[in-house]
């Protein structure tokens, strides 16, 4: 199993919800969090003068899935999350070790 952890834009959430609903990926978590890349954030100019934010606004989406879906999570998450510029967002793939289902003690594949 992989834990497939995207850091993507707020307002591509919704549609990209809806396309790995369709494709039969139901399970995840999602959180508001800030984050930065390699521009370090935004510069913008004011009336008063020029300022830096240095962490912008993001979407942090955790799936975990069997080894062979990864590639089309991956896959599905680049298509809808991508506009072309700066901020796009990131994919972190790690391995999962265990999955276990609370509710009925179930482990493994057949857990996620
Ligand atoms: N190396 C990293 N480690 C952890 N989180 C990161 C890393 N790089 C980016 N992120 C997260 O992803 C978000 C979006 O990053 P972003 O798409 O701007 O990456 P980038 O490397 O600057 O690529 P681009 O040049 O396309 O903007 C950041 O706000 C941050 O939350
Ligand atoms: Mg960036």
């Amino acid at each position: 199993m992989k834990k497939i952890e995207a850091i993507i834009r707020p307002e591509k959430l919704h549609l990209l919800r809806d396309k790995l609903d369709k494709k039969g990926f139901s399970g995840m978590t999602v959180s508001e969090v800030k984050g930065r890349g390699r521009q370090k954030g935004i510069a913008l100019q004011w009336r008063a003068g020029d300022y830096r934010v240095e962490f912008l606004q993001k979407m942090k989406l955790e799936m975990v899935v069997e080894d062979k879906d990864a590639e089309a999570v991956i896959e599905l998450i680049c298509e809808y999350a991508q506009t072309g510029e700066a901020g796009d967002g990131k994919i972190f793939v790690c391995p999962v070790e265990e999955v276990v289902r609370v509710r009925t003690r179930e482990r493994g594949c057949g857990a996620v």
